[in-house]
């Protein structure tokens, strides 16, 4: 296990962290610790290929914030991890709905079986506060009406949103044997700084800067709607420290777009033709339409989306141009093989 220094001040509290070298984890561990000055960070991680230690590498030598190499799934390592602290948010994950179809394994181990030993070593040490960091994906697929709200039956699709759907049921599970403090939020599609060149947004900007084509799947009518990751962030910190303990929040940014059409925004932000778009076999069991109804968070918890979303687009395109050897460091490596895998043609540097 590596580790660096915390700093043990006694009128702190500290939250542990799961997967906060991940995309939303690591701006969530940044903002807890610019939003808290009485909050110590321990970011447990496993380092898989979405963990990058340059999305944290700012973090490092802030006496609040200590980083642990370790798995979810490993008991010992997080019985060990999880000594002194008081409140646990759980973003590790396999996170990507494509790769769950080339492979589903990985997602029941870490989603599930993670869950299930994070529970059991959090009900042990008696952490105020456990927050499940789920997904919309979990509700299924809309039609062209409606929006998921926390009372929407659980009917996932692919096995990313079943493999999170059972990490939900068992947090519900422990709640309700255990009168476990626990969480769940359950949020829509992300977007903004250090995500992943594998999901959609980053995938289409950092292809379009190297003036290559992008994959749209089937037709390009797919619906998602689309929040900022900062106030995704902002919403689960409010969901820690103010959210009801047994309760679901939905998250969203009342932002809803379908692919091609957020396709044609990013081509003209960028200022690149029509003509590097490609239709592309369509994903497998493909999901429709996601649209969140977060009414409830916004009442009871004064959260609400702050950051507009053609605003946020341009500052996440800023972002990617400013950070180029962060995404071809990703591109150069094992992100080749996945991509050549998943399109068919050769990907990456
Ligand atoms: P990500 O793939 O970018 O990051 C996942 C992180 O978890 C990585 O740092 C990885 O190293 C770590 N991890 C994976 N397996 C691990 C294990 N066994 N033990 C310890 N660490 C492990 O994911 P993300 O997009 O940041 O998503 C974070 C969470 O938010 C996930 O639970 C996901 O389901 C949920 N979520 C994501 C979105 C989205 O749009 N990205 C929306 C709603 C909910
Ligand atoms: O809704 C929340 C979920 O959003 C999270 O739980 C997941 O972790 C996150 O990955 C995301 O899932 P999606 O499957 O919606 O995201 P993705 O970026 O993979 O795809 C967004 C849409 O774009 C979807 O309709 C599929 C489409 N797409 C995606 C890729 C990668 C394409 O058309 N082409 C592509 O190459």
């Amino acid at each position: 296990m590596h580790t660096s220094a915390l700093d043990l001040g006694s009128d702190m509290r500290t939250t542990l962290v799961t997967g906060g070298c991940g995309f939303i984890g690591s701006n969530f561990v940044r903002h807890l610790l610019e939003t808290e000055p009485d909050t110590r960070v321990i970011n447990f991680d496993a380092l898989t290929y979405a963990g990058n230690l340059a999305n944290v590498a700012d973090l490092v030598g802030n006496p609040r914030y200590r980083f642990i190499k370790g798995d979810v799934t490993d008991r010992e390592a997080v019985r060990v991890a999880l000594v002194g602290v008081d409140a646990l948010v759980h973003f590790a994950a396999e996170s990507h709905v494509d790769r769950s179809i080339l492979d589903s394994g990985p997602f029941v181990r870490t989603n599930v079986q993670g869950t299930q030993v994070l529970l059991d070593a959090a009900r042990h040490v008696g952490v105020s506060r456990y927050v499940q960091v789920s997904t919309d994906e979990v509700y299924g697929s809309l039609g062209a009406e409606g929006a998921f709200t926390e009372a929407t039956p659980l009917a996932p699709n692919s096995p990313y949103a079943a493999s999170k759907a059972a990490a939900d049921l068992l947090v519900r599970s422990y709640v309700h044997t255990f009168g476990m403090p626990a969480l769940i939020t359950r949020c829509s599609n992300n977007y903004g700084p250090y995500q992943f060149p594998e999901k959609l947004l980053p995938l289409f900007i950092s292809n379009l800067l190297r003036d290559e084509p992008v994959p749209v799947y089937g037709d390009g009518l797919n619906v998602r709607d689309w929040i900022h990751v900062l106030d995704h962030c902002a919403a689960v910190a409010a969901v820690l420290r103010k959210g009801r303990p047994g309760e679901v929040y939905n998250i969203g940014g009342r932002s809803e777009w379908t692919n091609i059409r957020l396709t044609h925004a990013l081509l003209d932000l960028l200022g690149k033709p029509r003509s590097l778009i490609r239709y592309v076999a369509d994903r497998p069991g493909h999901d429709r339409r996601y649209a969140i109804d977060c009414a409830k968070i916004e009442t009871e918890l004064g959260w609400k989306p702050t950051i507009p979303f053609e605003q946020g687009l341009s500052d996440t395109i800023a972002w990617y141009k400013a950070n180029a050897p962060w995404v071809e460091q990703i591109r150069s490596g094992a992100y080749r093989d996945y991509y050549a895998r998943q399109y068919g043609t050769p990907g990456g540097t």
